[in-house]
This record gives structure tokens, sequence and C-alpha cells, in this order.
């Protein structure tokens, strides 16, 4: 890789960067993070290589979820445990449903920093920095809390690390263990519209692990544990850059998370934020939505992926349910001619953002399921293959999203209405959805 280097970005245009008054202060922030232990390995990073690799033939499917943004004050116990269990919920009943193999990646320990549409915020006559994540500064609309703070690059370091150290603790420690079923519940879901059908597929699978144990006289031990990767976006580059680290095979990792993505609001070919990631030997995503065009992309898989690697490149398209039989194909038809062995995921979150008529942001769970299913159909009417979802959601009974079994209502989203950025699947509907990807793909 010539020119390159983990700094090397400093050198071209950047789009949705704090402006932190205080440059001392940035740098001290920055060095003390460079000399911070990393959160994952080389290692852990090529084993996701090989699985998307895997995905990328058709092999295995990707699961890819969390919140739109976390926040510092919900690096909780509960919280992280509660987000863990339904991503393996839903990943048991993909598994189940499409008779394959479940990659799972979490959009947590990381996920802080934030694009904004404007860089200002205007309330009251006052003019302040927009929010852009606990990463950068905090919520509240005062000149200190939209100040961006250095400090926050380690505190975001270290609550991404409590939060990853939690989870490699459960799972270690048998939460995902096949043998114990009972783990696998959460408190809401006996009353949870797809209760039943959901613990019948768990007796199910009960019982095939202990018919097999039988047969075979051995314990299936690798059913104690999953695998679960880290993501977010790689927006902050004062951050993923401290953490971009030479790893003893001579290579650049990010070891701040597993795989990182591109934005679209940062993805310009000959800016910063592709510069960074065309160095680094992670997994890279990039956003699709709408207003990419092919050539863009064309681009934008030649500086990321030149040799044309499997496992490099993940493309997560987000076009929302009215536009994506639209702009879908033209798009999956320059990647197959480019001979990318890229793997799709769709997104049906973020091009379904909608106001609610009491002006709360929401999303309709049926143009989310909309969205996810028309997008199988045109990857399969194109010949290629969608190979997972991006989704975000929160093992929380939270009223963000409307609809779903319990018909959440455009009244109902003020009773539980968390999320500081986008609204969120809840555990429910994130089940829900999962239920209905198997059950569309056995139909
Ligand atoms: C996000 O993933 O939260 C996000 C901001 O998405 P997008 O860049 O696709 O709008
Ligand atoms: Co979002």
């Amino acid at each position: 890789m010539t020119d390159w280097h983990p700094q090397s970005w400093r050198d071209f245009p950047i789009l949705q960067q704090p402006q932190y008054p205080d440059a001392p202060a940035l740098q001290r922030a920055s060095a003390e993070l460079s000399e911070r232990p990393p959160l994952v390995t080389a290692g852990e990073i090529s084993a996701l290589r090989q699985e998307l690799a895997a995905a990328s033939r058709g092999e295995c499917f990707v699961l890819q979820g969390g919140d739109c943004a976390e926040s510092f004050s919900e690096c909780r116990q509960d919280i992280i445990a509660n987000r863990l269990r339904v991503l393996l919920q839903m990943s048991l009943v993909l598994t189940h449903g499409l008779k394959q193999r479940v990659v799972r990646i979490g959009r947590f320990a990381g996920q802080y920093a934030k694009p904004r549409s404007a860089d200002l915020e205007t309330m009251d006559g006052q003019t302040l920095p927009s929010f852009r994540g606990d990463l950068v500064n905090a919520p509240e609309f005062t000149a200190a809390a939209r100040a961006p703070d250095p400090q926050r690059l380690l505190q975001g370091h270290a609550c991404s690390a409590l939060s990853l150290n939690y989870v490699r603790a459960l799972i270690e420690g048998g939460f995902a263990d096949l043998h114990h079923p009972e783990n696998w519940d959460l408190a809401w879901m006996q009353h949870a519209p797809h209760a039943q059908a959901y613990g019948a597929l768990l007796r199910e699978i009960g019982s095939a692990v202990e018919f097999f144990e039988t047969l075979s006289g051995q314990r299936m031990e690798h059913l104690d544990r999953v695998r679960l990767f880290s993501s977010h976006e790689a927006l902050v580059l004062e951050y993923e850059s401290a953490l971009t680290r030479q790893t003893p095979d001579g290579l650049q990792h990010n070891l701040g998370c597993h795989m990182p993505w591109i934005g679209m609001r940062t993805a310009q070919a000959d800016h910063a934020h592709v510069e960074y990631c065309r160095g680094i030997n992670n997994p890279i995503g990039i956003k699709l939505g709408p207003g990419m065009t092919v050539q863009w992309l064309g681009q934008l898989m030649d500086s990321l992926d030149p040799e044309r690697q499997p496992g490099r490149l993940v493309l997560i398209h987000r076009f929302g349910a009215d536009k994506l039989s639209q702009e879908l194909p033209e798009l999956i038809e320059a990647v197959r001619s480019s001979g990318h062995p890229v793997v799709w995921l769709c997104d049906p979150m973020h091009g379904n953002t909608q106001q609610a008529a009491n002006g709360i942001k929401t999303r309709d769970f049926d143009d989310i399921l909309r969205e996810l299913l028309e997008a199988f159909q045109v990857h399969r009417q194109c010949g290629s293959r969608l190979g997972g979802v991006h989704l975000e959601l929160t093992g929380e009974n939270v009223t963000e999203c409307t609809g779903g079994a319990r018909s959440l209502s455009a009244e109902d989203l003020k009773l539980r209405y968390q999320s500081q950025v986008d609204p969120r699947l809840n555990g429910e509907q994130a089940l829900e959805l999962a239920m209905a990807i198997a059950t569309a793909a056995t139909a």
C-alpha cells in the first residue's frame, strides 16, 4: 500500500467532524488513546473476513444489529444483556428458518458518533453545534454540553471496552448455550404475540440436540458458545486512527471494532474516510442510499478493494421501501460486472424514517418488512443474493417504531420513546421481523 499510513487521511478533505475548541487537549487525548489497549484482535478480524467471504458465496447469512446511537449512560448490565439476547434469539430463528449459519455482528461497543444533516442547531434564537453522539458532545441544548470534548474519545473507548468485556464474559459463561434454552427467553417473552411459535422452535432445537447427543454419546461442545463481532460507523477519524495498529502479521488493523462502516455522507471517493479505510485490513461496510451512482460505487470498490478479495466489502443498501426496486438493480448489475465479491446487506431502517402526525420520528414495521422482503426478491431477480440484514434494535421494551404484532400506534410512541437519534425496533418487533424473514425464506 503506497503513501498510506494511519494519519494520511489528514491530507484529504473531510466532512462531519467535530470542531474541537481546544487543539492541545485534543492532541493529548488522541495520544493517550493511541496507547490504550485494543478492543479486538487481528485474529478475530481475520475470522470475520472468512465468515463474510463465506456469506459472499451464499454459505451463510449476516445479522448486524444494535442501537442507532449508543449512549454512555446506557452502558449498563441489563441493556447490554437484553440486546445480546435479542440478537441471539433472532439468529437462532434465522438459522432455523434459513437453514444457514448466521454471522452475528453487533452494532455496539463503539457506536457513539453520529453524522448530522446540519452542523448547527438553532433554538429560541440561540445557535449551537449539533449533537454528534456521546463520543463528541452531550445532547442537552447548552453551550457547555454541545462543545466537543476530547475526553469523550477516551470515555467512548472505555464504554466500548466495558460493553465488549461483558458480552464476551456472558458468552464464555454459557449465556448462549443451546443446552440451556431457558437463557434464550426474555421476561416479556411469555406475553409476546409470537411467544408460542418461538417456544415451539426452542423445544424443537432442544430435542434435536438431545437426540444427536444420545446418538453420538457425546456432548456437542460447540453449542456452548457463539461468536459475536462488533461494528460501528467509522466517523470520527481522530478516534479511529488512534485505535489503528500494526499487528504482528505486518498489516494495519482498526482494533476498535471488527467491522467499521462508512456512511454515505462521508463516502466521497476522494475524501478522508475512504482514504483512512482503504489502508486497514478490516472488512469495510459501505452504506448505499438514494443518490449513489454506478460510477461512485465503482470508485469506492476500486479504492477499498483493489484486489477483489472475498470478505472485504459489505454493501449495505438503505433505499426505503418505495425506492428499492427502482434504484437497486443497476447497482447490483454494476457490482456483478465489476467482479468485486461483495456481501449485500439490506438496512430497511434508514430509508423508511418518517414523522408521525404528532411530530415524533418513527418507522413503521410494515415498511421495514416490505423493504426487506422486496430486497430478497430484487436480488433473486437480478441473479444476486441478499446476504444479510442491518437493523436498529434494542432488547428494551421501547415504543419507537409503529406497527408490529401489537399494532403500536403513533399515540403509543410517547409511552417509552428512549432513542437519542433514530427509532429502533423493540425486542418483540425484532424477533417478529426475524420470524417473518425465516417464514418468507421457506415459503
Ligand atoms: C445510521 O446507520 O445510523 C445512519 C446514520 O445511517 P445512514 O448513514 O445510512 O443514514
Ligand atoms: Co440510525
